[in-house]
């Protein structure tokens, strides 16, 4: 009975740890100083916490906010970040002393800037949490200096510096979002520095029109005279699950003045509505980390303004992933337009209003509305429908990384089509580049930023100067969004998918497609390279034509020696794949290791040529080849008798080194001694490489294709852990399954001996359940602790499961 249940729990594993379960793999990656990808990085000693950024309009000129300083960075110089000023703005003694007082860290006590926003030509508007005392000031952009005495910070920036704010100021106005007293439990969402008729406007916090708010991100729509926020809270209209998180997004018209006699100086306009990353029959990925506006191509409506922004989920199933949903304006416009909640405030519960409509809550230009009118807008501020993610389904989800701040660029291709670029920033420090086409998101590249894990970023992209800067608690990192020449060949750059980069065919090189007018070859869409690259000769059919078969690398073995050869991939999403002229590879006879390399031993029928091939996208491209050869003479065998080819090859890619061992370096005695070519290097543009068939047009003088893939780092391989911990469990509790059954016959068989017991049925070692269960797993030994001590391997149908990549000492 317990086997039933422990072999459907044990399916329930595996089907929950299936690899279905993988989401877009980073193509090519690059790692912290890999020169494919130059970082500019500022960062000073007395230059921490990095929360805000301000880009100038020109581009020129980034602000930092940090803590307890404003800083001027000249960005102009593509090959350094300089400090062009600094503007001090710090704590008194006296303030610091009153903030530790209060029972506040020390560390948390000083001025950690949390609003920074142009607000007119020649000023800046900045405020700081000031020792749990927030405070703002005007700052002159050009001469970094403070213009008047600071303002008070209230209802505009947290008095906690790990309270998440939002603020921005549109025709000199400042609208936040924040929490606007000491302790953090009175969220608001407000409007300052209003003049004139106009009066600073906030929402009436008796009402529960927020219900501790985390605040993500404000934006404005100019043609709809609104402002939207972004932000999570509780869900109370749910009230039968304890807590749950929902997104949101909330409106308020610019035009707002508040009521004349009810909601005087309160909005009159506000209105919220649930944002819902879920796909069919799954839970939804409930929390918003960050949104960005992607702006409509140029003569669309302002109604296909999208909004694209990144879930995770507060459940543990879903912990350690993300999602990406993107929102259509016009579908936010119609929830906000619809049906409305209302709540009965003796149940608390909150239900569809049936009641006739007073009034369109949501809606411009309710101020001189009647009192009844506003106190049913007052009332009326939950929209009934929730706002769906465009095409009702996610953008992207991803199962490993958890993404925490985006940015996201329309870029238009070489075909003049418009793509979809996201850069997103995952919590362990890598930079994807992802762009969105119809079979699914695809993930150009990884960049890795930082390696220690940074509690305080920013990310703002820079479309017109191509450049991502992402704020660390350290400084400022400059990433360039795009470097096209690190595809050095026709397949390469057209295999990237990367909208930026097109394949230029007369100077044969992949370059930036707004660089040039002269017409590129591209294919985003399908990355099709045999019609992209037609026009170049391919010769690589040719591969084992006979006068070629000289070609390749020459692997010297003595025979019964386990030969282990080796084959890179050409990125991430290649599939390695071995061939021998007119022969198969039997499985009998060779064994394919996880990193795509291949073994056997060496026998008279397996000397030979191979040749290894790298399929990606359905493209073929060699990748090695090797002449297995015996040596001449047979020296006697040595203690370890595995011939490696190409074994350098692993560390070389794992490492972000540029090129590898040339001829001076000094090679180990006996390796020199020995004919065995073991530490060549197949990548390595050889004479021999060059002879190698493969794309004829790369045989001029940049040499061999494979030789200039240097600066393409693949760091990280799949990582099965999670699976081998649940085989293990499984194998473990097989075991112990086993031992207790047999313990159990045993024990039966010694008392039907001494109660003598004629009718016993002989060694019935268990329902057929239980028989199936023991067959089923690889708990092929009677005795479980020889699975354990790593005699042989285990053996699992026949086939040897050493998934580690290592071949097991005995012969196969
Ligand atoms: C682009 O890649 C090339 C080739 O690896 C490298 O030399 C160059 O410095 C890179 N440029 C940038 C801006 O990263
Ligand atoms: C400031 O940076 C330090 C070091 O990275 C970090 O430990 C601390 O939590 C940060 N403080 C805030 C308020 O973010
Ligand atoms: C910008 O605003 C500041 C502060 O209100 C003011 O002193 C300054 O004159 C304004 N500048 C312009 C160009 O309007
Ligand atoms: C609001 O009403 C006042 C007087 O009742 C009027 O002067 C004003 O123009 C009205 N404003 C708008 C925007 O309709």
């Amino acid at each position: 009975m317990g086997i039933l249940s422990l072999l459907s729990l044990s399916v329930v594993l595996l089907n929950f740890l299936s690899p279905s379960e993988t989401g877009p793999t980073p193509r090519v990656s690059f790692s912290l100083g890999s020169p494919g990808r130059f970082l500019t990085r500022f960062s000073s000693p007395d230059v921490s916490n990095t929360t805000t950024l301000l880009l100038s309009e020109d581009g020129d000129v980034l602000y930092v906010g940090s803590r307890d300083a404003v800083l001027a960075l000249d960005v102009s110089h593509q090959d350094a970040i300089t400090l062009k000023g600094k503007l001090d703005w710090s704590p008194s003694e006296k303030d610091l002393e009153q903030c530790s007082m209060k029972g506040k860290k020390m560390s948390d006590c000083p001025n950690f800037i949390r609003v920074l926003q142009f607000l007119n030509s020649s000023h800046i508007y900045a405020c700081g949490t000031f020792a749990f005392s927030p405070r703002c000031t005007y700052i002159n952009s050009e001469t970094l200096t403070m213009s008047l005495k600071p303002d008070e910070g209230r209802g505009r920036c947290p008095y906690d510096p790990y309270q998440r704010n939002t603020a921005i100021i549109v025709d000199g106005e400042l609208y936040t979002g924040t929490v606007a007293d000491y302790r953090g439990n009175r969220p608001v969402i407000s409007r300052h520095l209003s003049e004139g008729r106009r009066v600073d406007l906030k929402l009436d916090d008796t009402l529960g029109w927020l219900e501790d708010p985390t605040f993500i991100s404000s934006t404005v729509v100019p043609d709809e005279e609104k402002i939207y926020f972004f932000f999570s809270e509780v869900g109370r209209e749910y009230d039968f699950i304890d807590k749950f998180i929902v997104s949101r997004v909330s409106q308020i018209c610019m035009s707002d003045i508040g009521g004349q006699r009810t909601l005087q100086k309160r909005w009159t306009t506000f209105a919220k509505a649930q944002l819902l990353c879920q796909a069919d029959n799954e839970l939804p990925y409930n929390v918003i980390q960050d949104i960005d506006t992607l702006l409509p191509a140029e003569g669309a409506p302002a109604d296909d303004t999208l909004f694209y922004g990144i879930f995770t989920s507060q459940w543990s199933v879903n912990s350690g992933r993300s999602a990406i949903c993107s929102f259509r304006l016009s579908d936010i416009k119609s929830v906000f337009s619809g049906n409305y909640k209302v709540l009965n405030r003796d149940t608390l519960q909150w239900s569809t209003r049936v009641q006739e409509k007073v009034a369109n809550p949501g809606e411009c230009g309710l101020h001189n509305a009647s009192d009844n009118a506003l106190r049913f807008v007052k009332e009326n501020f939950l929209a009934d429908d929730s706002v769906r993610p465009v095409g009702r389904t996610l953008t992207m989800v991803s199962p490993e990384h958890r993404y925490s701040h985006l940015s996201v660029q329309r870029v238009q291709a070489a075909n003049h089509r418009d793509y979809t670029v996201l850069f997103l920033l995952t919590e362990s420090g890598y930079l994807h580049k992802a762009v969105l086409l119809q079979s699914g998101a695809h993930i150009i590249e990884e960049v890795q930023v930082f390696e220690q894990l940074q509690p305080v970023k920013s990310l703002k992209l820079s479309i017109p100067q191509g450049v991502i800067y992402v704020g660390t608690s350290e400084g400022v990192v400059r990433i360039p969004t795009s470097n096209c020449s690190v595809y050095w060949t026709c397949p390469q750059c057209i295999l990237a998918r990367d909208p930026f980069c097109g394949w230029e065919p007369n100077s044969r090189v992949c370059v930036e497609v707004k660089s040039t007018k002269i017409p590129l070859v591209q294919d985003v869409d399908r990355g099709n390279v045999e019609e992209a690259c037609s026009s170049v000769s391919l010769t690589h059919r040719s591969r084992f034509s006979s006068t070629k078969l000289s070609a390749g690398e020459l692997v010297s073995v003595s025979l019964n020696e386990v030969v282990r050869l080796q084959c890179p991939p050409s990125s991430r999403l290649s599939q390695q794949q071995w061939e021998r002229p007119n022969s198969r590879l039997s499985p009998d006879l060779y064994l394919h290791l996880e990193d795509g390399s291949l073994s056997f031993v060496a026998t008279p029928t397996t000397l030979g040529h191979y040749l290894c091939l790298s399929t990606e996208n359905s493209f073929q491209q060699t990748m090695a080849i090797y002449h297995v050869k015996q040596k001449s003479s047979n020296p006697p065998p040595s203690s370890h008798p595995i011939t490696q080819a190409g074994g350098r090859l692993g560390p070389r890619l794992l490492t972000s080194e540029g090129p590898q061992r040339t001829e001076s370096e000094p090679v180990p005695e006996a390796e020199q001694a020995e004919p065995t070519q073991s530490s060549k290097n197949p990548q390595t543009p050889t004479s021999e490489a060059k002879d190698s068939p493969r794309w004829t047009e790369e045989s001029g003088p940049r040499g061999s294709e494979f030789g200039k893939e240097r600066p393409l780092m693949w760091s990280r391989g799949p990582c099965y852990l999670k699976e081998l911990v649940v085989v293990s469990v499984l194998l473990v509790l097989c075991i112990s399954l086993l031992i207790t059954v047999l313990l159990y016959v045993f024990r039966q068989r010694c008392r039907s001996r001494t109660t003598i017991q004629a009718g016993t049925p002989p060694r019935d070692s268990g329902s057929p359940v239980e028989q199936e269960a023991l067959r089923g797993h690889c708990g092929s030994k009677r005795n479980g602790k020889a699975l354990h001590s790593g005699q042989g391997g285990m053996v699992c149908n026949g086939a040897l499961t050493g998934s580690n990549g290592h071949l097991p000492n005995t012969p196969i």
